[in-house]
């Protein structure tokens, strides 16, 4: 395949002989070429699809090197126990729910959550969403067959489309396009709702979802709100000045940098920072299927400058962890490298001592960052992918107790959320069971916390009040 385009700068060229180099070789953002790179689709038109990646090299970024970097910053906060990251968002966003209603609710409830968070926790919080571009998915299988009919696997709509037909499965290089829009229209809403006040902090009315009403957790989060915003005016009339901060908030987005054309062609060499920079998002992750360390995806992200997290799993040796960060952190430059562990309730207290050991015994400087979400997933009698509430808690609830035994601080946690009233994971404040599910399912693909089960994930870890100890290394 003939998507070797460079882009330094504005000089475009193809290097379409690249040769397998190891990681203390030259990088360029084609380099990954050379390696075998997992999860990616096969385009029946190549030559439409290096027209495709040429255009969405010449197109704008959607972020720039200035919030990338003051990301970075705060990631080094939290990696120093002075700040926590929410991360949080669909599993996959899809091109239909691009609309003015979704990414309000999904801002709103991470808002919200931000400010119990910051509340409970006493420091800065980090939001952080799983927005603005995650639009591909590792599958576990290449085709899918139904009644006989085998068809290439959804992969998101950045790829093809999930109905099941030929026309709908065969990848698209034209949605790459779509999507890279889409991410521009929703970080520029984002963009307009945080600088025009909607996150003010004394305002957080803004932010209240209809249904909160009927919550059973309303009263809590209104008593938090209410002493948010009667210490604020407190502060304010002391000292006779608005806080700094107070009437705006950052707002960061991430996904997962699976679809490898896509990412390189929005990479570029900053002249003015003489680095490459992935501004296709603020912090892009590597997935737990394509963490390889000769794989094509550890190679493309060692090169750019982005704070990068990789996904942990059980499957991950401490060998294998060891090495990634220093391929992927050699200097071990400070909010750099986010570690988010994904074991599952039931295998965590086996596995997080030691990788949190074996990231100790190399010196790196890393953040760690829970998800308690795809260690759990499970399905139902009826077929049904869920994953139980106190699971996702157990295994929360584990990583702060564990990360505090081993002298190590959690800064952070990931998880997949909407701010619908969707029914897909079970338990929580109104005990939704298995024959719940039904009533809204409505992902595509894993499993989302529902907008109350959300807050009170938020609330648990507020109430947990983990220490501020300084991190290891
Ligand atoms: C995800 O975050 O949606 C995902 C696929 O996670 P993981 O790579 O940890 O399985
Ligand atoms: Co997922």
């Amino acid at each position: 395949m003939l998507y070797t385009i460079l882009h330094r700068g504005n000089t475009v060229w193809h290097d379409p002989k690249m040769s397998r180099s190891p990681s203390h070789q030259s990088w360029h953002p084609a380099s990954w070429q050379g390696r075998v790179a997992g999860q990616q689709p096969t385009y029946p038109d190549p030559a439409a699809f290096d027209r495709t990646l040429a255009s969405l090299g010449r197109l704008p970024p959607l972020v720039t090197s200035w919030e990338v970097e003051r990301l970075k910053g705060m990631v080094a906060a939290a990696q120093r126990g002075e700040a926590f990251v929410l991360q949080g968002g669909d599993c996959a966003e899809s091109f239909d729910e691009c609309s003015s209603e979704n990414v309000v609710q999904k801002l709103k409830i991470l808002l919200q959550m931000s400010v119990v968070l910051l509340y409970g926790m006493k420091k800065p919080i980090v939001r952080v969403g799983r927005m603005a571009g995650q639009y591909a998915k590792p599958r576990s299988a290449d085709t899918e067959t139904r009644e006989g009919q085998t068809l290439p696997s959804y992969r998101g709509d950045l790829v093809n489309r999930s109905a099941f037909s030929t026309g709908d499965r065969v990848p698209d290089p034209e949605l790459m396009l779509r999507g890279y829009e889409r991410a521009a229209l929703t970080l520029n809403f984002v963009r307009a709702l945080v600088d025009g006040g909607f996150a003010d902090l004394h305002h957080p009315e803004n932010w209240n979802l209809d249904w909160v009403q009927h919550s059973p957790l309303a009263r809590e989060y209104q008593e938090v709100t209410r002493s948010i915003t009667n210490a604020l005016e407190f502060m304010e009339t002391v000292s006779g000045r608005p806080l700094h901060h107070s009437r705006r908030v950052d707002f960061y987005c991430s996904h997962e940098g699976l679809h490898l054309p896509y990412e390189q062609a929005q990479t570029r060499f900053l002249e003015h920072r003489q680095r490459w920079y992935n501004l296709s998002t603020h912090w892009p992750w590597i997935g737990m299927r394509t963490a390889e360390l000769d794989g094509a995806h550890v190679e493309f992200f060692r090169g750019i400058s982005n704070p990068v997290s990789v996904k942990v799993g059980t499957g991950m040796s401490d060998e294998w962890l060891q090495e990634l960060v220093q391929v992927l952190n050699p200097q071990n430059e400070p909010g750099r490298l986010s570690l988010i562990t994904r074991f599952g309730a039931g295998n965590i207290e086996e596995h997080l001592p030691r990788v949190i050991r074996a990231v100790r015994a190399v010196g790196a400087n890393v953040l760690w960052v829970c998800d308690p979400m795809h260690g759990n997933t499970e399905t139902t009698a009826e077929g049904m992918k869920t994953r139980r509430f106190d699971n996702i808690i157990a295994e929360l609830e584990a990583a702060f107790r564990v990360h505090q035994e081993q002298g190590s601080y959690l800064g952070g946690v990931h998880l997949e959320l909407t701010g619908d009233d969707v029914t897909e994971c079970t338990g929580g404040a109104r005990g939704l069971t298995d024959g719940d599910l039904a009533r809204a399912y409505k992902t595509q693909v894993d499993p989302r916390l529902n907008y109350e089960q959300a807050m009170e994930i938020a609330m648990r870890i507020a109430g947990r009040r983990p220490p501020s100890a300084p991190p290891l290394a």
